[in-house]
């Protein structure tokens, strides 16, 4: 990577960020990416908030060892409890989160100002999405509730059929079945977007899936516009995790929607 700008550093507690490092690699295709998974320690979302703090100053402080130029919290999970400690513990690195993006997002997409919020118990019970929205939309009516099941049944792979869906309408129905439903549904954690066509097939036609992914890349892409690797080539990715190169590759693969070899992610200690 000698030349070139420093690469964009990003991490989850797994495989789940990848769907948003797919979406930085699409507005950012020049860019250099590292991107960690503390496979080793995931989930975080049944972790309590002290202890993500320390995970995710660890996950930081292994990807400025490798001298990244912007850190992107691509786990909802982290940027809810784990924000505040990264600046203070980086105060000239600029770090990006994925909550606030999906706020803007969601209060883009609903009309109603009626909102609902699904992610990890941690997220949902820290309030950090409420307070997001709220910061925007003071109004609006939020109905937030946690779906842990999603994440064990995304991480097996299982994305679609009748296991997904029947978890889906236990989950979701009591959301949307009162006079009043939300139109807009935020998928607040890292993993659901890969879940997003079973949960469209059980969601009223009315409610838009909101995903921060995209709305985390944009907001990525005019923190590091100034320093912007230029177009021409494809930007390489490193990838690191802290257990199970294999498993990361498979289930990674289908996160980032592309092929994922074992033999190119390192395993680190953290
Ligand atoms: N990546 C986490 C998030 O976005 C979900 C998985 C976990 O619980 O670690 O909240």
């Amino acid at each position: 990577m000698s030349g070139r700008a420093p690469p964009i550093g990003v991490f989850d507690s797994g495989v789940g960020g990848l769907t948003v490092l797919r979406e930085l690699r699409r507005a950012m295709p020049a860019e250099d990416f590292v991107y960690l998974g503390d496979t080793a320690r995931l989930p975080y979302g049944t972790k309590s908030a002290e202890t993500v703090v320390r995970y995710s100053l660890q996950c930081a402080a292994a990807l400025v060892a490798r001298r990244i130029r912007c850190l992107v919290v691509a786990c909802n999970t982290a940027s809810a409890s784990a924000l505040g400690a990264l600046r203070a513990r980086h105060p000239t690195l600029p770090v990006i989160g994925v909550i606030d993006a999906g706020a803007e997002a969601a209060v883009a997409a609903s009309r109603k100002r009626c909102i609902a919020v699904i992610a990890t118990e941690g997220t949902i019970a820290g309030g950090a999405y409420q307070r997001a929205i709220h910061r925007l939309a003071a109004s609006a009516r939020i109905e937030a509730r946690p779906c842990p099941l999603f994440v064990a049944m995304a991480e097996e792979g299982w994305t679609q059929g009748p296991i997904v869906e029947a978890v889906a309408h236990r989950y979701l129905d009591p959301l949307f079945s009162c006079d009043d439903p939300p139109d807009a549904l935020v998928l607040g954690c890292t993993h659901f977007p890969v879940l997003a066509p079973a949960l469209r097939r059980v969601l009223p036609p009315s409610v838009c899936i909101v995903d921060s992914a995209a709305t985390t890349a944009a907001a990525v892409q005019r923190q590091v516009a100034a320093g912007a690797a230029p177009g021409a080539v494809r930007g390489a990715v490193r990838w690191l995790a802290t257990d199970g190169a294999e498993r990361f590759a498979r289930v990674g693969s289908i996160f980032l929607g592309e092929a994922l070899r074992a033999d190119a992610v390192e395993i680190i200690d953290l």
